[in-house]
């Protein structure tokens, strides 16, 4: 990965800190994306410890925040002058309904819409960058979402917690799906992913029984070392450099749900998401 500039959103902890290390490790030019500056920074000096060489920069950004999404690109596009990678990594579970400064619910704005805008904005960079691809972080949890409530999605009234976040991570593979289409020809590919489930801090605000059971299960989990390595492969392999349009599960092409590979359904959630995020879909 020498030469290359890979940008990890949600790097400082769990999968994507694992993730930004084994990249730096094979010698890419790192972009820590942190919600928190300080905690990216704690990050970026604990990579550097075990990559004394690493080149890791860190920009601050909340990514449930259309406007520092906004801003992030913006940094991006005048810091670097090209993009190879880009790994949608970060991801919340929200326990309470709770709304962003644009009006939208935070689980759905910081899992897909963030990273749908975030993606669109550096695309350019990205096609300049080809090969280049983009990952994307979704989960096995997809498949308990098991219809769109499309005029609900933006801001929750109805769902439940139970039900947000993996709403979120079939948004995740269906944005993957329309992506690969709309990047033919480009050079550059979109691949999503389950990283099977890991000892992380994900789980941290699930309360009640369901909090104990998600704990219990996670302390007998691998650690985000083996959680990042489809991440990784994704990013990095010679292999895949040709594949698109796929959901990994330990580094091998698996089976979403039918609704996750539902094209029509992944063509609404687009226009969809345009309008929420303000793009124009003539740019
Ligand atoms: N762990 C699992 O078993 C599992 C299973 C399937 C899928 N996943 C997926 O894996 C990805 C990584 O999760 P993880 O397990 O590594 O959890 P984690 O340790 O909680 O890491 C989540 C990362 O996302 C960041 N983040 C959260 N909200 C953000 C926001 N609004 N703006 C910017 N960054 C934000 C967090 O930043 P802070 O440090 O500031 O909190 C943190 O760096 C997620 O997409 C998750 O859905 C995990």
């Amino acid at each position: 990965m020498s030469g290359k500039t890979c940008l990890v959103t949600g790097a400082t902890s769990g999968i994507g800190k694992e993730t930004a290390l084994r990249l730096a490790m094979l010698g890419a030019t790192v972009i820590i994306v942190a919600r928190d500056a300080a905690r990216g920074e704690t990050a970026r000096d604990e990579i550097r410890r075990h990559v004394p060489l690493a080149q890791i920069e860190t920009v601050a950004a909340d990514l449930s925040s259309l406007a520092q999404v906004r801003r992030l690109a913006d940094e991006v596009m005048a810091r670097y002058d090209r993009l190879d990678v880009l790994v949608n990594n970060a991801g919340v579970i929200s326990m309470r309904r709770q709304l962003t400064a644009d009006g939208l619910e935070t689980t759905f704005a910081t899992n897909h819409l963030g990273p749908f805008l975030l993606t669109n904005l550096v695309r350019g960079l990205l096609e300049r960058s080809a090969p280049a691809r983009v990952v994307t972080v979704s989960s096995a949890a997809h498949k308990q979402a098991r219809t769109i409530p499309w005029d609900d999605l933006p801001r929750g009234a109805q769902a439940g917690h139970a039900q947000t976040y993996p709403l979120s991570k079939l948004l995740n593979i269906l944005f993957t799906v329309e992506l690969a289409k709309r990047l033919t020809g480009t050079g550059v590919t979109a691949n999503c992913l389950h990283p099977g489930f890991v000892r992380t801090a994900l789980g941290r605000d699930v309360t009640g029984a369901l909090g104990a059971v998600v704990r219990l299960v996670l302390r007998i989990q691998p650690g985000p070392a083996t959680g990042a390595e489809t991440s990784v492969y994704l990013a990095s392999s010679p292999e895949i450099a040709d594949v698109t349009g796929g959901y990994f599960v330990r580094c091998k092409p698996a089976e979403p749900s039918a609704l996750a590979r539902d094209a029509r359904a992944a063509a609404r959630l687009w226009a969809l998401s345009e309008e929420l995020a303000g793009l124009d879909p003539g740019r």
